[in-house]
């Protein structure tokens, strides 16, 4: 499929008809999603792969049993990581290894110096913006290989944390259920480029 004919058929999927996406493709999806970018290549995001009927079920009744979180195949808990120092440490190793010219990684290690001090909340709020990155091209991906998804925010992270054991650092932040649509999309509309455009 094109981007632009994935842009244009995915939709907020509702409900999912069961069916369960192969593990390799799921994991096919993880690795093209881990692509997306972050400020200074920071990656401030984790997943959270959930299968289990149980888990999901009891996902569900922190998701004010929205139908999609015991419908789809596999649910992506994208959390956004709140551990700046612990980030910029293993950023600063890993553009090393990774061959990063010696002049961007004392850029960015510069910059990274600098985030160091950032409040803790600035830094979350962060972290969060650049975590619905990899989200939103999960839908993309996922429409591309075939099968449907939703973004979605309404569900309770304290919850979230405690059913999935996460540590501290770890804040959910947006789900995305994957599977096989059983609904239909709703008819779409945007606001026009015009309207988009600042005069
Ligand atoms: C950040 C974000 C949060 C969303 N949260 C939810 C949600 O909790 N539940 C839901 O059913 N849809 C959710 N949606 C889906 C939106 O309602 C949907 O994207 C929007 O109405 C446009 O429809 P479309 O995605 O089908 O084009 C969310 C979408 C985004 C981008």
């Amino acid at each position: 499929m094109e981007l632009r004919e994935a842009i244009a058929k995915r939709y907020a999927t509702k409900r999912f008809d069961g069916r369960a996406v192969p593990p390799e493709t799921i994991r096919e999806l993880l690795d093209l999603i881990r692509w997306a970018p972050s400020g200074l290549n920071i990656q401030p995001w984790r997943i959270k792969v959930v299968s289990d009927p149980e888990i999901k079920r009891e996902l569900h009744a922190a998701t004010y049993e929205e139908p999609q979180i015991l419908s789809c195949s596999h649910l992506l808990v994208f959390c956004a990581d709140t551990d700046l120092a612990g980030l910029a440490e293993r950023l600063i190793g890993r553009m090393e290894t990774e061959g990063v010219p010696e002049t961007t990684r004392t850029i960015v290690g510069e910059i990274a110096g600098e985030m160091r001090h950032m409040p803790a909340e600035a830094w979350k709020g962060y972290a969060v913006a650049n975590t619905y990155l990899p989200a939103f091209l999960a839908q993309l991906v996922a429409k591309d290989m075939g099968f449907d998804s939703c973004l979605m925010t309404h569900f309770e992270p304290v919850e979230y944390s405690r059913i999935l054991g996460l540590p501290a650092q770890l804040v959910p932040t947006i789900l995305c259920p994957l599977g096989y649509a059983a609904d239909q999309p709703l008819p779409k509309w945007r606001y026009g480029v015009d309207e988009l455009l600042i005069p």
